[in-house]
């Protein structure tokens, strides 16, 4: 049998792209799509859709009653830089949400959840190469602070009250079909963007900061490949790392380049370049890898060349 699914923070980048490959893997009607408000049109209009606001226990309670829910995605977050600006917004979000869907696996009301962790997790003490999975993890953002502690719950409602809670430390994760709000590696979408808009692009980012990214439809498959994955091969119940490419802004304007000539970068770093400064440049996911087989498709070339191509066709639609 299909089990239903619901999506919490359906309307957002992650959010919205699992929602359309779910749905077109189980049925429109099996996977019900939900958020705070309305404003994602496209995603809204697609099929099931609930306002759920993820802080109130009993609206996702309700919700997962009527429709029968079985597993629950956890898309609904604040991001790393708008944290800094909303502290106490962002730990209330980030945790009760986490909580309540917690809460509803362990009364097994539902039976399996997914949660997004981040490459936020790990601080300037954190080896930067390679990061390993267990290493130094001293955080220095409140987002950070949030997915390290969601971390540690979660695999202690795993280890106490056998909840099938599974979970990724995505990467920077790059995409055009909705925009991001708030990361510090939103940079690497803005980009393309801009050069296909304006040629040109002034970056927050200092030209050498080399982070790991992903592009979407990688980010997406490791998500359904986690939770599709068995229960006992999954060895780690905090979050494993994942990873695709690393690049620094000179990389990806370079990329660019190659595609729009004319195309010129300048850099005028912000707060969210000491944000950046305290994250790996590459991480080690072999045990993504080894326990469910993860591996991703896209390198830097496939990432331009497919955003081009869709912001092209896009900018010149509207
Ligand atoms: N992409 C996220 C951010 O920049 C990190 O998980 O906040």
């Amino acid at each position: 049998m299909i089990s239903k699914v619901l999506i919490i923070g359906a309307c957002g980048q992650i959010g919205s792209e699992l929602t359309y490959k779910l749905r077109l893997e189980n049925g429109v009607e099996n996977v019900i799509a939900s958020d705070i408000n309305e404003s994602n049109f496209e995603l809204v209009n697609s099929g099931p859709f609930e306002i759920i606001d993820a802080k109130n226990y009993n609206q996702i309670k309700r919700c997962v009653e009527k429709h029968n829910i079985d597993t629950i995605y956890l898309m609904a977050a604040l991001l790393s830089a708008k944290a800094e600006q909303h502290p106490k917004m962002a730990w209330s979000l980030n945790m009760s949400s986490l909580f309540n869907v917690l809460d509803l696996a362990k009364e097994k009301i539902i039976n399996k959840v997914f949660w997004p962790s981040s490459i936020g997790v790990f601080g300037s003490t954190t080896p930067k190469s390679s990061t390993p999975q267990h290493t130094i993890m001293e955080p220095t953002t409140v987002y950070g602070i949030t997915k390290q502690v969601g971390e540690r719950w979660c695999e202690y409602y795993n280890k106490n009250y056998d909840v099938d809670v599974r979970s990724v430390r995505y990467p920077g994760i790059i995409s055009w079909k909705t925009l991001p709000g708030g990361g510090t590696t939103d940079y690497a979408i803005e980009i393309y963007h801009k050069a296909i808009t304006d040629k040109k692009y002034e970056c927050y980012i200092a030209e050498d900061t080399e982070l790991p990214m992903m592009f979407m439809d990688d980010a997406v498959n490791a998500t359904i490949n986690i939770m599709n994955a068995d229960y006992a091969s999954l060895k780690i119940r905090s979050s494993y790392n994942l990873a695709a490419i690393s690049f620094t802004p000179k990389q990806i304007a370079e990329s660019i380049k190659k595609h729009i000539p004319e195309f010129e970068i300048t850099y005028n770093p912000d707060f969210r370049q000491h944000i950046a400064a305290t994250w790996p440049k590459s991480i080690d996911d072999s045990k993504a890898r080894q326990d469910w087989n993860w591996c991703h498709d896209y390198n830097l070339e496939d990432i331009t060349k497919e955003m081009l191509k869709q912001l092209s066709n896009m900018y010149s639609v509207s």
